[in-house]
């Protein structure tokens, strides 16, 4: 075995970006790929060099070879899934939200520990480079004490876009919190540490070509969410 294998758990759009994430780092391979539509588990494998595909997890976990999971399902599925790799002693990289409720994250943070094994969540928002350069001036009181952190996502929404209504962010409001505002609150929680209350407020535009010249959405319909805190 390789000092890192990796086993791929759901082949869809974000799955792309992983894999190629991963093709750059020298000491990594992706070993398995998991995925009911197996066509597309089997056109990532074979992409990636030779991974072997599997239609579920019980099967790959049987065949075993990789010793990390990341987790690029929809998110009702990461709690399951992300249970059942940690059970198996498989260290978990899960795309976000961790969980649909903090109760089962909690339970899956305590499972990790309790296995030996590490449990991650992708918040990749707080790694970009122009927030790590904020992160930075701010920790490093360059522009003042920290008293309100007002944060604005203003991102088209392919789902939205592509009229996908399916999409399980569409189901219920919440969803729409986990599967989107998570990527505010996870900057608002790097800049001020844990958020003590909350409130959110919501609000859909769509553009007609007349008004999308001065919009600042533009003329695709977008997503607009801000969140906003202050320390305590
Ligand atoms: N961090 C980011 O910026 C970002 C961006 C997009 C998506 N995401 C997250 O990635 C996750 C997946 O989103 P997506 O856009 O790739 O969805 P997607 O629908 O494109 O892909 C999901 C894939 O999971 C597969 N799948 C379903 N059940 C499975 C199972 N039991 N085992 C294995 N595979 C299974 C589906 O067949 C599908 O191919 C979500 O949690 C989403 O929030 C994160």
């Amino acid at each position: 075995m390789a000092a890192k294998n990796v086993c791929l758990v759901g082949a869809g759009n974000i799955a792309n970006t992983h894999a190629a994430v991963l093709a750059t780092l020298p000491s990594v391979a992706v070993s398995t790929v998991v995925d009911p539509n197996l066509a597309l588990a089997e056109a990532m494998a074979k992409s990636l060099g030779g991974a072997k595909a599997f239609a579920s997890l019980d099967d790959a976990l049987a065949a075993g070879g990789f010793d990390r999971a990341h987790i690029l399902v929809p998110p009702p599925l990461h709690d399951p899934i992300a249970t059942k790799l940690l059970n198996a002693g498989v260290s978990v990289l899960c795309e976000k939200p961790l969980a649909e409720t903090s109760a089962e994250c909690g339970a899956l943070i305590q499972l990790a520990a309790s296995k030996g094994v590490t449990l991650g969540v992708n918040q990749n928002f707080i790694f970009n480079p122009a927030f790590r350069k904020l992160l930075d001036a701010v920790r490093g009181q360059k522009l003042g004490r920290l008293r309100h952190v007002n944060c604005i996502y203003n991102m088209p929404l392919r789902q939205l876009a592509a009229k996908q209504m399916s999409h399980w962010m569409f189901d219920k409001p919440l969803n729409i919190l986990l599967e989107q505002a998570v990527h505010p609150l996870s900057q608002i929680c790097a800049l001020i540490g844990n958020v003590t209350d909350f409130g959110a407020n919501m609000r859909m535009r769509r553009c007609n070509s007349r008004s999308a010249a001065t919009t600042p959405f533009g003329r695709s319909p977008r997503f607009a969410t801000t969140a906003s805190s202050s320390p305590t």
